[in-house]
């Protein structure tokens, strides 16, 4: 048998279209569509993907604000900025960077948020209207995801979809749109027996748990297309630096199909779908007047 070696299904390209898509679609509204990204605390992580996010919206054209608060910002200060932000005509989408501080009831903050600015997609309402097949606003990853895979031609329909992790804000989402693209779909998860049994079934192959490397070569079908969500951060590189790993092994690129890098994957389409759905909400609340 010959080595073969995956596909690369890089993001960077499939982000570019998708924001420029996005930044037509902003140019033929009367206002540029305004985003409200809130935070609390420093965690250096959510403080990068904050500025990531508001980068992004100006260089496509969209007006951006962040709020930065501290980390002893209470549950009832939070609500407040929030309750403002929704009754205020000039911001068309809201999020509220996740994890929250411990302190914080993160279901009582993200119920708080007009559905119609809910650019996360994480509003009950809106993730019974995914499951419904009525999709509205919906999770920028699992989006951006499905975005990939149409930029790059791969099937759906009629594919055995494997989702690992079932996970609010990656796996059940994305287990809704690939059941509405008419995927067959499977969610496995920590309490799965004999998970490599269940993950050599897919065709299509979604890794969304945290855990660095879970997936190794014995668990994929050859010629399967399988998608990395894991942002894994391991110490242990060049004078004791951190790098990003996915929760899929290198290996795996000698088996699959397909495959996406981390970083350069998932992660910039997630971005780039978060700007979507900032645009979206704008035409909707327009169209509504
Ligand atoms: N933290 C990690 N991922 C996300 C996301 O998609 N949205 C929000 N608001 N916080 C996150």
């Amino acid at each position: 048998m010959t080595a073969t070696t995956a596909r690369v299904l890089a993001g960077p390209p499939a982000a570019a279209a998708l924001l420029a898509e996005t930044a037509a679609r902003a140019r033929r509204l009367p206002t540029p569509p305004h985003l409200a990204l809130v935070r609390l605390g420093e965690d250096p992580a959510s403080m990068s993907y904050v500025r990531g996010k508001d980068r992004k919206a100006r260089e496509v054209g969209l007006r951006s604000t962040v709020y930065a608060l501290p980390e002893t910002t209470s549950q009832d200060e939070l609500l407040a900025l929030i309750a403002r932000l929704n009754a205020d005509d000039g911001v068309n989408g809201l999020l509220v960077q996740l994890p929250l501080p411990a302190h914080v009831d993160e279901e009582a903050v993200l119920h708080a948020i007009d559905p119609r600015k809910d650019v996360d997609g994480f509003h009950p309402a809106n993730v019974g209207a995914l499951w419904a097949g009525r999709p509205t606003l919906t999770p920028c990853t699992p989006a951006g995801v499905m975005a990939l895979l149409a930029h790059y031609g791969l099937p759906v329909a009629g594919q055995r979809a494997v989702i690992v992790g079932r996970s609010h804000i990656v796996g059940r989402p994305m287990a809704a749109l690939l059941l509405n693209a008419d995927a067959t779909v499977t969610v496995a998860h920590s309490r799965t027996r004999d998970l490599a049994a269940v993950t050599r079934e897919a065709d299509l192959l979604i890794a969304a748990v945290g855990r660095a490397h879970l997936l190794t070569p014995d668990m994929v079908k050859p010629g399967a297309t399988v998608v990395d969500v894991g942002i894994n951060r391991v110490s242990g590189g060049p004078e004791g630096k951190t790098s990003l790993t996915g929760d899929v092994h290198p290996d795996v690129a000698a088996v699959a199909g397909a495959l996406t890098p981390v970083p350069g994957g998932v992660g910039p389409m997630t971005i780039a779908q978060l700007l979507a759905n900032t645009v979206t909400a704008a035409e909707r609340q327009q169209a509504e007047g």
